[in-house]
């Protein structure tokens, strides 16, 4: 009797146990078409589809080096590898088309009433250097970052991969330490220009007028035009953009991890894209696309007669400001 009841006993205690041990089962038991990453006949497809990723364990204490595959890495290489390279060849190209074009049509904005022979002081010595340190930084970013998108379809086989490799370990130097006397220049054109750029009814007028740019009419703006202003929020706001999305990638995992580093380089690299766009049409008008422009930022001044062409706003209160001319002096 004793013995029976002892066998019913292990039985119950037996069944009881079944019963804990289902209800405790994973979720994945119970769930046929859910997988079971352990099992032996899983496909790494499947697993993926899942998971969203497939990590191991390992021993080395970088956690992040378990994770053996991550399909939004795919997306990102291709946008990398593909979109990015369609978004810069056709907003770089085809700037430079409209660039090409309107030169070919319209020439250069001349100065209708010849020079003065008197010059007004525009930008100052500070002004001067903040501008071209900001402007050498601009373009070698530029040009090592394009490097960085286009470098390798384009030179590794023309220069041989060892070649192509140097200028790239450089290139990328450069991009990496000229990024902070840019955002230092960013911030000082911020502060030193915001005054003149906040936009307002005149610079709707001189958009409304094609900035005289189409034709002999000249709208009135102040120290800056509508396209001056436009290109200063470019600079700041584009500035910005790049170095923030920039030290994201500079500095990986101190300020955001996988995902938010590529994020930070979908932003990265196609506001550099349009960036570079906006910068040759500012560098066309600053150079050969307007006869007097480059004086401003060389020598600081400008032909009087220039500055009642583009900018009679300006040269009006400059002239209350000073009316015996203090700040004109005779061109030498
Ligand atoms: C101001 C601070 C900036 C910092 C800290 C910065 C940093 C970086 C870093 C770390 C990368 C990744 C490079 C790599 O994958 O090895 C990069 C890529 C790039 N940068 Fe910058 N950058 C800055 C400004 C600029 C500017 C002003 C431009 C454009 C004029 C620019 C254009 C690019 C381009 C085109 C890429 C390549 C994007 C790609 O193909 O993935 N960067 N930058």
């Amino acid at each position: 009797m004793a013995k029976l009841v002892a066998h019913m006993r292990l039985i119950a205690g037996a069944v009881a146990l079944a019963f804990m041990v289902a209800l405790s089962a994973p979720v994945s038991a119970q769930q046929p078409s859910s997988v079971n990453p352990t099992a032996d006949a899983v496909k790494e497809q499947q697993l993926l589809q899942q998971l969203k990723m497939i990590q191991g364990r390992g021993t080395i204490p970088d956690v992040k080096s378990y994770v053996l595959e991550h399909p939004v890495g795919r997306d990102w290489q291709e946008f990398h590898n593909v979109t990015l390279r369609w978004i810069g060849a056709i907003a770089i190209l085809g700037m430079l088309a409209i660039i090409i074009i309107f030169y070919l049509s319209c020439g250069m904005v001349k100065l209708e009433s010849g020079r003065s022979g008197r010059t007004i002081v525009r930008f100052n010595a500070f002004e001067r250097f903040v501008h071209w340190m900001t402007a050498t930084c601009f373009i070698i970013l530029a040009i090592t970052g394009l490097n960085v998108t286009f470098g390798r379809p384009l030179f590794a086989s023309t220069f041989g991969s060892e070649a192509f490799t140097t200028w790239s370990e450089w290139a990328k130097y450069a991009h990496n330490y000229l990024s902070f006397p840019f955002t230092i220049g960013v911030v000082l054109i911020f502060l030193i220009w915001i005054g003149g750029n906040i936009p307002n009814a005149i610079d709707v007028e001189w958009f409304k007028r094609g900035g005289g740019l189409f034709s002999d009419d000249h709208p009135p703006a102040g120290h800056f035009n509508g396209g001056q202003k436009a290109i200063y929020w470019i600079v700041v706001l584009g500035g910005g953009t790049s170095a923030v999305t920039g030290y994201l990638l500079l500095f990986p995992f101190y300020g955001t991890g996988i995902s938010g580093m590529q994020l930070a380089e979908v932003i990265h690299a196609t506001v550099a894209m349009l960036f570079i766009a906006a910068m040759l049409g500012h560098i066309y008008i600053g150079t050969i696309g307007m006869e007097g422009a480059f004086e401003a930022m060389g020598e600081g001044t400008v032909d009087v007669n220039w500055a009642k062409q583009h900018h009679r706003l300006w040269l009006e209160e400059e002239k209350q400001r000073s009316p015996k001319g203090a700040r004109a002096q005779p061109a030498e």
